[in-house]
């Protein structure tokens, strides 16, 4: 049992700017229903995600506790078959909704134990973007050594992680980012060319790819820009290649007329993580994988700052605003 009955909790009652995150001092707590643990969160991610269902570009019925990650400890554990042996005071992290609050109830079939060594920052630095990445080189176009790969927002929670593994497996990488640090930032992690494409010379990226690509094209692009880039990552592909769109950081991709794909015979994928760890095997699958490379140090996270709970539309507006690089953590 929880040690108290109302929490801390950030709810959503409509949609909106970053103000609709509203803070409430006392939130029921809830219960642990079969199936479920009942967590206390320790430190919560924030994800791009999120904002789509604070805007209502992804629509979500409100009143609604937003966020969908969090380590923390097992208060409680739901009636029932307990499969993986979770017991109050296992250091868990889950993915799930309703991450913004200081106790969540959650699925114990999308919750891990996390190992000692394996701090909240680590963890959540790259859990829900860290399998994201992980499941997009190796399952939506398994990315093999030698690729061109063309990466936009290179810098951000996602991109920092996926420039490293688009490395590790050997691809040559093209990432764009907004501004000279963003850029400094993803060379730093061994890209092979960074294109600033907020600058008037960067502005051009189609081209600048086509010429360090000597007019072929990049075999993948990984657009999770949308709006803004989805015309460039059509142009920018080669023949046969293939876009993997997977978010909206700028608004959606419209409605694609097909025909657009002919002339290049160009293949394309939308993904999103859950349908890739629908299953526990899947999800331990693509978390082992995370932990290892954590634990070897061949993945590195970076945070761009730790957030109190009740300064969550602050850090909504600096996500929004293109102002961070990595992660953004809140802490309940
Ligand atoms: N499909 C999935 O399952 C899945 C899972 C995780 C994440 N995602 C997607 O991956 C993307 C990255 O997520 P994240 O949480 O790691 O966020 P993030 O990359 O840290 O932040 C988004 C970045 O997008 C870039 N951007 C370009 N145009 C923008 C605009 N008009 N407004 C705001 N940002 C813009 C900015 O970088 P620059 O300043 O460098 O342009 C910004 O930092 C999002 O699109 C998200 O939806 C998808």
């Amino acid at each position: 049992m929880p040690p108290l009955s109302t929490m801390k909790a950030i709810v959503t009652e409509k949609t909106g700017g970053p103000e609709v995150l509203e803070v409430r001092a006392h939130h029921p707590v809830p219960t642990a229903g079969e199936g479920q643990l009942l967590v206390k969160n320790q430190t919560i991610g924030i994800n791009y995600i999120d904002t789509y269902f604070r805007t209502g570009l992804y629509p979500s019925t409100k009143p609604e506790i937003l966020g969908r990650e969090a380590v923390g400890t097992v208060v409680g554990v739901g009636p029932g078959a307990n499969p993986y042996n979770f017991k109050v005071g296992d250091r868990v992290a889950w993915l799930s909704t309703g991450s913004y609050a200081e106790y969540t109830a959650v699925p114990q079939a999308k919750t891990v134990k996390v190992p000692d060594e394996l701090s909240d920052e680590d963890v959540l630095g790259s859990f829900l973007s860290g399998l994201t990445v992980l499941s997009l080189a190796k399952e939506t176009y398994p990315v093999q050594k030698g690729d061109w790969v063309l990466l936009h927002a290179a810098a951000g929670g996602a991109g920092f992680l996926m420039t490293q593994i688009l490395k590790s497996i050997g691809a040559t990488v093209i990432g764009t980012a907004g501004g000279p640090e963003k850029v400094e930032l993803v060379k730093s992690l061994g890209a092979d060319y960074v294109i600033d494409y907020r600058s008037e010379e960067g502005k051009d990226w189609v081209k600048q790819v086509k010429e360090i690509t000597h007019g072929r094209g990049v075999d993948v692009v990984y657009d999770s820009v949308g709006k803004d880039t989805w015309e460039g990552s059509l142009e920018a592909v080669k023949r046969k290649g293939t876009i993997v769109w997977f978010g909206n950081a700028s608004g959606p991709v419209p409605p694609l007329p097909l025909p657009k794909l002919s002339p290049k015979c160009v293949k394309v994928a939308r993904p999103t993580l859950f349908g890739y760890i629908e299953t526990r095997e899947e999800f331990e699958f693509y978390v082992n994988e995370l932990f290892n490379l954590l634990k070897s140090g061949d993945l590195k996270v970076k945070i761009h700052k730790v957030y109190p709970l009740d300064q969550v539309a602050q850090a909504h507006s600096d996500l929004e605003g293109r102002k961070t690089t990595g992660k953004l953590l809140l802490k309940a």
